[in-house]
């Protein structure tokens, strides 16, 4: 075949698939795995200019044909240029797929309309919901002529040599911090104390003599893009030109101490850190370049990475200032960050530099990642969940050529030369297993009710309870229902991988993990080693939304690697993705209210089982509150998602409010704002309501739910209409306020994948299980959003400079369950209190 315009020989058998073998013989890892059954699009290839799933077909049939990878459009297409420019990705692991299948659909319609593109794109998943975007750049490419090439960003700095030890484990006046990135200033900023949110290591940076600014944190970037924000905020505060700023991301060798990617603190925590270790630097630099120039720092400003001399114009470079410097300095006292009002380059709306090597097919996600000699890894999975081995014969399996069986515990693994061998390997293992009784989905609303535990499963705390004033002797109108959630997905559209390695009794792990050390931690446990000799690196995963916490590819991948003395890694299946992971927690919501004639609450209680607390304080008065989380047993596994239980919990209080609104006959937003204490979301119901047109709707049915959580605003208005028993979205208008916008481009980015994600939990995601079985663990069976679910949207970002930047990456999804569900009741008449609403 002839593949990106050189011809190939591809020997062997011709029945393996095209996509193994591009990726495996070929290198060319921009066809992405993502399925396996030709329902995502990820490794959408062009033969003979035709899109194709380079899964579902294989080498003999495509003999003879022109194969077109990613790789072969060389960044001289005009979709990638108008991919990068409209920003249409975050995690960028589906980008390579969404091209081609663009290119494609432009080389037979070089002008279509929306109706085209999604016709076109259906077929290809973009778990992040970056649809909208997508549909912009289609329409950009088609707008623009032949552009010149894209130009990589430069790429990121290199850890030049691993340090004896891990910094966060190292007293500081021992960490050799040249040694890493050379010479130069290293600025660093301590931890605060006490800990500012969530524990974390402080932050530092390191400035070259190329003029080089590079920000060390341990949080990592799966596709929020938070690494741009940051960037902008240390260029800002540092008095740096953007491009001259880098971070590096999640290394636990080089990296402050984390407690990891979640709860929408890289901007709160983190961005407060880069900002004071911005400001530090830039004194610094005043201070070097007073010295240098012998004026006083008062007549000197810095800003383009220049320190300059106001009266005579004289300039010199931060690169030039630490020259031949090999000097530490520790941040005592922390200037105060530059005011949002002033700022230049924070503010802006910045494209992710590295978007490049997405559309392109550059980037390396944790399941692209080689190493010489590396084997393949899989894992034996119990008969049903919950299982428990009873005994297990590895002979068969050890016996076969290449291939390495282990078994520690519960975990019975194996690595072989090669995806195939591994598998054969897994079925010639005889196992036992003990499979205890399970839970009928059919009984689960009465299941958690009645298996109360003391301790939530997941990590998100335990038992609450919160009273205030009588809520049973309160006056007024009552009303009561009932509010239920499933399970469901995160469904990545990367499955979870680990690549580990062991050298010289020390063990680096590549892995696409939300919390790298405590991933570090796991590992040390498990194979009891000292943390200190073990690293993780967090390449870019292609998606995370709270479900890449746990350790347990690392440590099944190091285990083999040990036991084998050869790099092994572990790529899981989307069965095994939809099977063996954990679920966003099913809920049961007890609501119950009263109100008084004018539209006052005067009562309010919530109890929630099993879902978790977050987001179940209610931002409206009522004098007299109850509001309970009942932790409950889960018939299966479950752990943090999106906006964890706020997702559920907003479903069921603006859904209530609703309810209430309804039956006193007063408008559903008029009955919000008169209860409302938060003004800023206050602020927020009105710019969405004044967008979407609410108070001259007229017969037009919309909806409208909102919210605050992780100090973000959020409100949706969705407009709907029925057509042949059937609900369509006509329209969605989602505002959200954070404080100080960042990066415009990047919160637009993540409160339209988050709207739409929540989409999908709100209209069909599901998880369906019986006897210990997924029973719709694949993407033809769990429905996702795909682009033609999505109608318009309209995203209104509310700036509030004065107040902190808080996060985006999770707040924006809870609001559009209940706006849907809302805007239903207006088109219909009917309530439907139980997700997903269709
Ligand atoms: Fe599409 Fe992440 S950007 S899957």
């Amino acid at each position: 075949m002839v593949v990106n315009g050189a011809p190939r020989e591809l020997g062997g058998d011709p029945q393996r698939s095209l996509l193994m073998a591009l990726r495996n013989e070929l290198g060319l890892t921009g066809s992405k795995p993502g399925c396996g059954e030709g329902e995502c699009g990820a490794c959408t290839v062009l033969v003979d200019g035709e899109p194709l799933r380079a899964c579902r077909v294989t080498v003999g049939e495509v003999a003879g044909s022109e194969v077109t990878t990613i790789e072969g459009l060389g960044g001289r297409h005009p979709v990638q240029r108008a991919f990068v420019e409209m920003g249409a990705m975050q995690c960028g692991y589906c980008t390579p797929g969404m091209v081609l299948t663009a290119v494609a659909l432009l080389e037979r319609d070089p002008a279509p309309d929306d109706h085209a593109i999604d016709e076109a794109m259906n077929g290809n998943i973009c778990r992040c919901c970056a649809y909208p975007a997508i549909r912009r750049a289609i329409h950009r490419a088609a707008e623009v002529p032949l552009p010149p090439p894209l130009a990589a960003a430069p790429p990121a700095p290199e850890v030049a040599r691993r340090p004896a030890r891990p910094w966060d484990l190292t007293p500081a006046p021992e960490r050799d911090y040249f040694a890493v990135l050379g010479e130069g200033l290293v600025v660093v900023l301590p931890p605060a104390e006490p800990a500012r949110g969530f524990a974390n290591g402080g932050a530092w940076c390191h400035i070259s003599p190329a003029g080089t600014i590079t920000g060390f944190t341990g949080k990592v970037d799966v596709g929020q893009d938070n690494r741009t924000a940051l960037t902008q905020l240390l260029a800002e505060d540092s008095g740096a030109a953007l491009p001259a700023v880098r971070l590096i991301m999640g290394d636990t060798d080089v990296c402050p101490f984390d407690v990891g990617t979640f709860g929408s603190r890289s901007m709160a925590d983190i961005g407060a850190y880069m900002r004071s270790l911005g400001a530090h630097t830039r004194a610094l630099m005043i201070t070097r370049g007073a010295e240098r120039l012998g004026v006083p720092p008062a007549e000197l400003d810095a800003a383009d990475g220049i320190v300059r001399h106001l009266p005579t114009r004289q300039a010199i470079g931060y690169g030039d200032l630490v020259q031949g410097a090999r000097r530490l300095e520790t941040v005592a006292e922390i200037p105060p960050p530059s005011p949002a009002s002033g700022w230049v380059t924070a503010g802006r709306a910045t494209s992710a530099p590295e978007s490049v090597e997405a559309v392109t097919g550059a980037r390396r996600y944790p399941s692209d990642l080689r190493r010489p000699g590396m084997l393949h890894g899989a894992i034996l999975r119990p008969p049903a969940l919950g299982a428990q081995l009873k005994n297990v014969d590895l002979s068969a399996a050890s016996a076969m050529p290449g291939v390495t069986a282990i078994q520690a515990g519960a975990l019975v693994a194996v690595a072989a030369p090669d995806v195939p061998t591994a598998r054969r390997a897994l079925l010639a293992i005889r196992a036992e297993w003990r499979i205890p009784p399970q839970a009928a989905e059919a009984d689960l609303v009465q299941h958690l009710r009645t298996h109360p535990t003391q301790a939530a499963a997941g990590g998100w705390g335990g038992s609450l309870h919160h009273e205030a004033g009588d809520v049973d002797a309160a006056p007024g109108m009552r009303l009561s229902a009932t509010y239920t959630a499933p399970y469901i997905a995160h469904a990545p559209l990367e499955t979870r991988a680990a690549l580990a390695e062991w050298e010289g009794g020390r063990l680096t792990v590549w892995t696409g993990t939300q919390t790298p050390f405590a991933t570090r931690d796991a590992l040390a446990d498990a194979l009891a080693v000292d943390a200190a000799d073990i690293r993780v690196v967090v390449p870019m995963p292609g998606g995370g939304f709270g479900g890449k916490h746990t350790a347990e590819t690392a440590i099944a991948a190091a285990r083999l690697a040990r036991a084998a003395g050869r790099p092994v890694r572990i790529v899981w299946t989307r069965a095994e993705e939809f099977a063996w992971a954990y679920f966003r927690p099913a809920a049961v919501i007890d609501v119950r209210s009263a109100v008084s004639e004018d539209g006052r609450l005067t009562a309010w209680s919530f109890t929630t089982y099993n879902a978790g607390a977050a987001g179940i304080h209610t931002p409206y008065a009522a004098a007299s509150q109850r509001i309970d989380y009942v932790p409950a047993e889960s018939p299966l596994p479950q752990g943090s998602y999106r906006a964890l239980a706020a997702t559920v919990n907003h479903f069921a209080r603006e859904s209530h409010m609703d309810e209430v609104a309804h039956a006193l006959g007063i408008d559903p937003l008029e009955f919000r704002l008169r209860n409302l204490q938060d003004e800023r979301l206050a602020a927020v119901f009105r710019a969405a309501a004044e967008r979407a047109g609410w108070a001259g709707r007229g017969p037009r049915a919309m909806g409208i739910a909102g919210g605050v959580e992780k100090d973000g605003r959020v409100a949706t208005c969705v407009e709907v209409h029925a057509a042949d028993g059937r609900i369509v979205l006509d329209r969605i208008v989602t505002a959200y306020e954070c404080g100080a916008i960042v990066n415009p481009a990047g919160l637009r980015s993540q409160v339209e994948g988050a709207t739409i994600m929540g989409l999908g939990g709100a209209l069909f995601e599901a998880v369906h299980f019986a006897d210990g079985h997924i029973l719709n663990g694949s993407f033809a069976e769990y429905r996702v959003p795909r682009i033609g679910d999505v109608p318009p949207i309209e995203v209104v970002l509310v700036n509030r400079p004065e107040v902190p930047p808080a996060g985006a990456g999770e707040t924006p999804i809870v609001a559009i369950a209940p706006a849907i569900a809302n805007a239903i009741f207006a088109a219909t008449g009917q309530r439907i209190r139980s997700l997903p609403l269709l």
